[in-house]
């Protein structure tokens, strides 16, 4: 098990569980989280999005449409909306082997709800979703952070990362405290590895790259790595794929399933 003081050591391998536990609970639920710290993972992913009434909530599509029994934009609804929805029996349809009556009628979680939850005891990889639409949601963010005093000497080195596809959000939040690791996520569909430059640019403010482990081979993690750069790819639920990243030199990955690629720790 990675001690806390070393989450972010180049040697550590992570285990972050994507949307929490989401191979066996409802993405992004109390649940999730819940199960993925059961299960000793390093961090809780957590995707950021805001409502209309400006508050935010963990949520990974566009709409509600797949993951609630509602319909419509979460920029277009407001809390008190998206909290009279159904945001677990989708699952349990979807996964007759792993339903839960629990999981009917399942809230979508508010941030402040998961650190009320779950505090100090669980690490925090936290991704800003559409930034560029969500006015001051890197404030609100860090604001929910030293609320909850988790950011600063008070906690551990890696305590809190945040991710983003969005260097603007990432710059923004580098500006407003330079402590907090980022990841930047990279969304390069013709897998070509990013010129050297690109992932010096990246060094300024970022600790680590999340690249999809679809993209990336040995090359690709070797240049990230040599420029200084931690590598998370995602989503990997498969052991053998888990291993496969590690020899290529990730330092951790994003995966559904923390059970099973937890020999990788
Ligand atoms: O945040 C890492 C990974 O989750 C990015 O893809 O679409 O699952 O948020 P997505
Ligand atoms: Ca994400």
């Amino acid at each position: 098990n990675n001690q806390q003081s070393t989450l972010l050591d180049e040697d550590a391998f992570l285990l972050i569980a994507h949307r929490g536990a989401s191979t066996i609970a409802p993405e992004h639920t109390l649940a999730s989280y819940q199960l993925a710290m059961d299960m000793d993972a390093d961090y809780i992913e957590i995707d950021l999005q805001m409502t209309k009434d400006g508050v935010l909530v963990a949520f990974h599509d566009e709409t509600v449409d797949r993951t609630t029994d509602g319909s419509g934009k979460v920029a277009e609804m407001s809390l008190a909306d998206i909290k009279k929805l159904d945001a677990g029996s989708w699952f349990n349809a979807e996964n007759p082997d792993r339903a839960k009556e629990e999981y009917v009628g399942i809230q979508v979680p508010t941030l402040e709800e998961i650190f009320i939850a779950f505090g100090d005891s669980a690490n925090y990889y936290i991704e800003t979703k559409q930034p560029a639409q969500s006015e001051g949601m890197e404030e609100k963010l860090l604001e929910l952070l030293d609320q909850f005093e988790l950011l600063g000497a008070s906690q551990p080195e890696g305590k809190v990362i945040i991710e983003s596809f969005s260097a603007d959000s990432l710059t923004t939040l580098h500006q407003m405290d330079e402590d907090i690791p980022l990841i930047q996520l990279i969304d390069n569909m013709n897998q070509a590895i990013p010129a050297a430059e690109t992932f010096e640019l990246y060094v300024e403010y970022a600790v680590g790259i999340g690249v999809s482990s679809k993209k990336v081979d040995e090359a690709y993690i070797t240049v990230a790595r040599e420029a200084g750069l931690l590598v998370h790819p995602f989503v990997v639920d498969k052991l053998a794929e888990g291993e496969k990243m590690k020899s290529c030199g990730a330092t951790g990955i994003f995966t559904n399933d923390v059970d099973a690629v937890s020999s990788l720790k």
